[in-house]
């Protein structure tokens, strides 16, 4: 439970036990990350918070960001994320701007920069983008003055570690290079929770005795919290690859239950029934079965591309194949969701005010990369629909993601004055806000007939039927009173 962290944490950050002992102790470790965002500030606060006796310093070539992270206001919204920044920063956690002296001075430095789908050139559209990271190399390479351990955190295709080898060895300082694999799977809404309890961490390193020592001092990072059995190593390659597989395998499964939706939907079936009885397979198991407007996140649809493209490379299309369908099904739910709302809304949506009730691509989060909110938005401003966005985070990104886009739209924080006089609401985001709102309050205020699309499935159906909604869940019979 999130909260249960946020106490332990909130418990933790009073006592401080580490911080407090030793202040005057010099560190006997500097690390540096390079690359401020969701994961390198989440990831470097975890370990500052539980590793007092290193400095770990993050760096980011976007100042505003690094003011942000030294201010109340961090970049970021995390559940339980302030509380470990605020007992570790100024401590030995500092966000900086200063790279090059980050990079003199430490002694392992994980590399967290974006790694964006490529939109121009060879690979457009599939591949990585891999030139943030290829400059880092650079720079690394550039002021470094003693040998260093280089962690790759961000997640990158099939050998891009040894891509990063041969642009660091390729200068005549000197200085030595150990390239470790250490992706990370923290999830987005339960960052904390995952960082300070991760199912497992993985270190990919080289076999060679040198390698193998680099390897164990990233083991003896991650020791000072986490057990020994979840610190698991393989070699580079495997490491690099099972992120890509195991984001492929998350998102396939949203995607198969989002395809059998659509068959429920036409053969009168409820997909919440059919994953129970699906999910207690233990070989199946019940996590990330519900059926929704389609996954969306930074990572799942680039990681699965990068995926494809990779196989692709290599001459197998049967399985770059199979991995793109995943995506496909991914945009075809969404494109389903809009083509049921058109229709059931007697075929036009011309002036009529929607509301989405949530913009981010998941709950607890601000973040709305890739959300399936955007596509739905631009398509509903396609239709001339009038437009009311409301999330309890996400509003300034929802800004950002529509800047420009034809169409009305306005943003409004609290949900009851955003659906006042809509035709209908739009579930985007399963933020548990939304489960607790006063619905017959709601309805009194909307014009009529009223429709709840509910693309999370996670309202209670029965009760807005009875207080007088038309109601769409996803891959359950419609309850309407028509
Ligand atoms: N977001 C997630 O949930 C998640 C989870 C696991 C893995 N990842 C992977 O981690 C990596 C980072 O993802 P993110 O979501 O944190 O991205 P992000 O865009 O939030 O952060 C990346 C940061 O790197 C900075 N940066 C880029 N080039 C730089 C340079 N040369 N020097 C210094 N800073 C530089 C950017 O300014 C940005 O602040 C990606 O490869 C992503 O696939 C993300």
């Amino acid at each position: 439970m999130i909260t249960s962290v946020q106490n332990v944490l909130i418990t933790e950050t009073c006592g401080l036990p580490h911080l407090e002992t030793k202040p005057e102790m010099p560190f006997t470790r500097n690390i540096l990350c390079i690359g401020a965002g969701y994961v390198g500030g989440p990831t470097m606060a975890m370990i500052a918070f539980k590793c007092s006796q290193y400095k770990v310093t993050v760096v980011d070539i976007n100042p505003e960001r690094i003011a942000q992270w030294n201010s109340d206001d961090l970049p970021i919204y995390e559940p339980g994320l302030d509380q470990v920044v605020r007992a570790a920063r100024g401590r030995n956690l500092f966000f900086s701007t200063e790279i090059e002296k980050g990079i003199r001075d430490s002694d392992v430095i994980f590399v967290s920069v974006n790694t964006p789908t490529k939109t121009f050139g060879a690979g457009a559209g599939m591949a990585a983008d891999l030139q943030y990271w290829d400059k880092t190399a650079r720079e690394i390479r550039k002021h470094s003055r003693s040998s260093k351990i280089i962690v790759e955190k961000s997640t990158l295709p099939v050998k891009t570690a040894q891509a990063m080898e041969q642009i660091l060895t390729c200068g005549d300082n000197g200085v030595c290079f150990d390239v470790l694999s250490n992706p990370e799977f923290l999830a987005e809404g339960t960052a904390v929770q995952d960082l300070e309890n991760p199912d497992r961490v993985l270190i990919g390193s080289s076999q060679t005795p040198q390698g193998l020592m680099a390897r164990d001092v990233l083991v003896e990072i991650y020791a000072n919290w986490i057990p020994r059995n979840k610190i698991i190593t393989s070699n580079v390659w495997s490491s690099e690859l099972s992120k890509l597989v195991a984001n492929a395998f998350l998102a396939q499964r949203i995607s198969s239950v989002n395809a059998i939706s659509a068959l429920c939907e036409k053969a009168d079936a409820d997909i919440q029934e059919v994953t129970r009885a699906v999910g207690m397979d233990s070989r199946v198991g019940a996590k990330f079965l519900n059926a929704s407007v389609g996954f969306g996140g930074s990572c799942f649809k680039k990681d699965i591309l990068n995926l494809v493209y990779i196989c692709r490379h290599y001459d197998l299309k049967e399985v770059a194949d199979y991995w793109e369908g995943v995506v496909k099904i991914n945009d075809y739910q969404k494109e389903r969701f809009i083509l049921n709302m058109l229709q059931v809304m007697f075929n036009t949506l011309a002036r009529k005010k929607i509301c989405l009730f949530g913009f981010a691509f998941k709950a607890d989060t601000g973040d709305t990369r890739e959300s399936p909110a955007i596509r739905i938005a631009k398509r509903l401003m396609e239709e001339k629909a009038d437009l009311v966005i409301t999330d309890p985070k996400a509003l300034n990104n929802a800004k950002d993601d529509l800047k420009g886009v034809d169409g009305n739209v306005s943003y409004i924080e609290d949900p009851y004055e955003a659906a006042a006089g809509s035709c209908a609401i739009a579930l985007m985001t399963e933020w548990s806000l939304y489960k607790g709102l006063d619905y017959e309050k709601i309805f009194q205020t909307m014009a009529k007939p009223a429709f709840v699309f509910d693309g999370r499935n996670i309202l209670d159906h029965p009760a807005l039927f009875e207080t007088g909604f038309n109601v769409f869940p996803i891959g359950k019979p419609p309850l309407t009173h028509f």
